[in-house]
């Protein structure tokens, strides 16, 4: 019986930092709401022109594929998590295909959101666990800077969001100590509209006009103390869901890296599951929310800060616009 191990995570962030101070410059909001709600202090905001989604995603996948001693030509097929393609289509996974000169291997792009990384694990993991495929690039890349708007009427969500990639290489593996142990993925389509951008969706005549611009229709919009109440439920029934498939218990847990969606939805997480803080992983503070690139930037710099050592059991957890929901539980 196959299953994968992460053989080798990386990332890569867009060079202008942002602080919140910046922020400032263009609406009424303060450092200390901005730290006080969410955590966050800075984020990195891309460049027209020098980075691109599928751009980032190409650097983060070069850097985890040096730290598994990979070749490119490894590659059978990517996996690519993001909610901001480059193109409304085709889907940034051909583009990353075609910088990394691999023609011929699948692209699949997967749309969940701040899940989006965990739905990716889970199906690269499928398709490794049935022999199709020894070696899966797995990636969340995300441009949202440029689909909010930095003023005062889109500053609930402004604040937020940032920009960066990551990536995971997936290998097959026969080792039954090592490894993906699990997945669990799932959706609620009910609150759908809770988070959300309409536009330029199929639903109207017009996917967009100067009247929707006008309104500001053209923006994300979001329930925060839904999406937040929500948020605070999901996280620690899907991790505890991961534990109880594994007969493992939360002290069982060297490092949880929740999506990186508030600091204070992954305290809550932490003190909910009675965890210590060594036992949980979070960036939040540098980079905003990422969405899907944010589990795998996570990843890559508690791996290159000595947090995850060989035999570590290291437990993903995201919860998004969709719903979506999922983790995955990995013993490095
Ligand atoms: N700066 C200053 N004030 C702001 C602001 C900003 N950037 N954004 C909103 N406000 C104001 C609101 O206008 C509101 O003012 P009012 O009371 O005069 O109407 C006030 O702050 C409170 O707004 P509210 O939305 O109730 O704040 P909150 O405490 O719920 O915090 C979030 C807002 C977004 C930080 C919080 O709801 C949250 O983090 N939710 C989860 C979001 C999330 O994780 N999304 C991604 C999911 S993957």
């Amino acid at each position: 019986m196959f299953h994968s191990k992460i053989a080798g995570v990386g990332h890569y962030v867009p060079d202008r930092v942002v602080t919140n101070q910046e922020l400032t410059n263009y609406m009424e909001t303060s450092d200390a709401w901005i730290q006080e709600r969410t955590g966050i202090k800075e984020r990195r905001f891309f460049e027209e022109g020098v980075d691109t989604v599928s751009g980032m995603a190409a650097n983060a996948s070069k850097m985890a594929l040096e730290k598994a001693g990979i070749e490119i030509k490894e590659i059978e097929m990517i996996v690519f998590a993001t909610l901001s393609p480059d193109y409304a289509f085709p889907g940034s996974g051909v583009l990353l295909q075609r910088i990394l000169g691999l023609p011929g291997i699948p692209a699949l792009d997967i749309r969940q959101q701040c899940a989006g990384f965990i739905y990716a694990v889970s199906v690269a993991d499928q398709f490794i666990k049935s022999g199709t495929y020894k070696t899966i690039l797995v990636v969340g890349s995300e441009i949202q800077s440029n689909i909010m708007e930095i003023s005062d009427r889109g500053r609930n969500m402004s604040v937020i969001f940032g920009d960066g990639a990551g990536a995971v290489v997936l290998q097959q593996t026969s080792d039954p100590d090592k490894g993906i142990l699990s997945t669990h993925i799932h959706a609620d389509g009910t609150f759908a509209e809770e988070l959300m951008l309409e536009h330029p969706g199929s639903k109207r005549k017009e996917r967009f006009n100067n009247e929707m611009a006008a309104k500001g229709e053209l923006l994300p919009v979001m329930n925060g103390q839904l999406v937040f109440k929500h948020a605070v439920q999901r996280f620690p029934e899907v991790i505890k869901e991961a534990l109880d498939a594994n007969r493992l218990s939360t002290a069982d847990i060297d490092l949880l890296i929740p999506h990186q969606a508030n600091l204070r939805i992954a305290e809550y997480i932490q003190k909910n599951l009675g965890l210590r803080d060594d036992q949980v992983f979070n960036n939040i503070q540098k980079y905003g929310n990422t969405t899907a690139a944010s589990i795998p930037l996570a990843l890559s710099e508690a791996f290159i800060e000595g947090r995850i050592k060989e035999g570590d059991l290291i437990c993903m957890a995201a919860f998004g616009s969709g719903f979506v929901w999922g983790s995955a539980l990995v013993r490095w």
